[in-house]
């Protein structure tokens, strides 16, 4: 029987019901609803509007549901209309009459946007528990490689050079920032949207600061029409986690390069690898694929959410009903891809000398070169073309910069002497590099501690 049976002549169509409800996925709010019930029971008993010893009743009542529903004593049905139908359902099972006035100043508009809002604001602070600790996992890394001297690439071309800290802190500042986005879509999560009722609030005289203290809301919604209508909140939420996913995408991109044989500078522990069916020497990097693959649902997500909300007049309408599998998914997915992730780079092993290797070729200290006439003098447009014919006669003599003879370079330009063996010295050419920002093995390790310091104080 449904909650509207006395308009309605006839029961809905079968499969008209399975098409019209969301048990199926939103029965994993229930303690979040029932949360929100006990608070709004309490409340109405306190203010009133139903006597004192009901709402104790309707309290213990509803206490007894999430017991046995956390125990398995209770299934949830799933023929019903939705999680706030089957809760209510079964209370007024239980109790009868006193039951059927937990409903009373509140409308399932209200009721569904209090328990979406319950259910995110935990898991927001779950992720952010789950990106902090990958932040300390890459500072943990960034100090151990702080000196590892490696390739940094633009075009994928070897460019100049940096150390593996660096490049490993660069996403660590990525996900400092996702902890803020993460932030700000908690900060508009964490506003009451009960009293709002159906859309024009209620004649009873409730106290919705009572509620928000009860149910531990920062702030209240303070327009009826937006309190029902508003899913920002998911929006901004489906937005920070699309932009967690794109940079654990670019950072799984890396891993991928980094495990083939092409690169070998990490190989990633066996428990964080696979293999192949045919192809017996193979180690493959699934996990940072897979992440890089689900990046695509939550975007998908987001887009979901966007386009549900953009044409919707004021204020509930049933196409809101679609928000939850999109937030959900989104939720689940950045979940599920930080759980294999993170321990996936604690486990990973650096290989620094395959790295060592690959900045040894490409020239990456050619920018250096050029600085050094720069420093003696030469105007840098001059001090460029002299390095560039430099390089271009390496590569014909198949050397090395830092091999070529002192006679090759004075031919070129005679500003040249022994000291630019010095100023192209990998090390040197990184270490040099120590200005805010730089790749200097002392900046990685400022870096890191100031990250590592954001991160703790985040937490409190
Ligand atoms: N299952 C509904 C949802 O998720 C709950 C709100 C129903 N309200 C209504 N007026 N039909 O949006």
């Amino acid at each position: 029987m449904k909650l509207w049976a006395g308009r309605f002549s006839k029961e809905i169509d079968k499969k008209t019901n399975d098409f019209n409800s969301s048990i199926s996925f939103d029965s994993r709010m229930y303690r979040e609803d029932i949360e929100g019930s006990i608070a709004h029971a309490a409340m109405i008993g306190e203010c009133g509007i139903i006597d004192k010893s009901e709402s104790e009743t309707i309290i213990q009542g509803l206490k007894g549901i999430l017991a046995d529903l956390d125990s398995g004593a209770l299934t949830i049905d799933p023929n019903a209309e939705d999680i706030h139908t089957f809760i209510e359902g079964e209370l007024t099972k239980r109790l009868g009459q006193t039951g059927k006035r937990l409903h009373t100043a509140r409308s399932r508009n209200d009721q569904v946007a209090l328990d979406i809002r319950l259910y995110l604001k935990k898991e927001i602070k779950n992720i952010r528990t789950m990106v902090q600790e990958l932040i300390r996992v890459l500072c943990d890394k960034a100090e151990a490689y702080a000196a590892a001297v490696m390739p940094g690439y633009t075009h994928l071309q070897r460019a100049q050079p940096i150390t593996f800290g660096h490049h490993l802190m660069a996403y660590a500042e990525m996900l400092l920032r996702d902890l803020d986005r993460l932030d700000g879509a908690y900060r508009h999560t964490d506003a009451l949207p009960l009293g709002s009722g159906a859309l024009a609030t209620t004649t009873y005289p409730i106290d919705r600061t009572m509620t928000a203290r009860l149910l531990g809301f920062a702030d209240i919604c303070q327009n009826s029409l937006d309190g029902v209508s508003d899913r920002d909140f998911c929006m901004e939420l489906a937005a920070a986690l699309s932009i967690i996913m794109v940079h654990l995408s670019r950072f799984s991109e890396e891993i991928i390069l980094w495990c083939s044989w092409e690169f070998k500078f990490v190989e990633l522990d066996d428990a964080f690898s696979t293999g192949s069916s045919i192809m017996p020497q193979k180690k493959n990097p699934d996990i940072a694929e897979l992440v890089r693959g689900k990046s695509g649902r939550v975007f998908g997500d987001l887009m979901t959410l966007l386009t549900v909300m953009k044409g919707i007049a004021l204020a509930y309408n049933k196409d809101m009903q679609e928000d939850k599998e999109a937030i959900f998914d989104a939720v689940d997915t950045v979940k599920m891809c930080l759980t294999a992730f993170t321990p996936m780079i604690e486990t990973m092993r650096v290989l620094p000398e395959n790295m060592r290797k690959a900045a040894a070729n490409g020239f990456i200290n050619a920018t250096d070169c050029a600085d050094y006439l720069v420093k003696k003098g030469l105007p840098f447009r001059d001090a460029y073309k002299a390095t560039g014919t430099l390089v271009a006669l390496c590569i014909e003599k198949k050397t090395t910069l830092e091999e070529l003879p002192l006679e090759e370079y004075q031919k070129v330009c005679d500003t040249f002497d022994e000291g630019v063996y010095d100023a192209i010295s990998l090390e040197n050419c990184v270490n040099g590099r120590k200005v805010l920002g730089g790749p200097a093995s002392e900046n990685v390790r400022q870096q890191s501690q100031r990250v590592r310091a954001l991160v703790t104080a985040a937490q409190d």
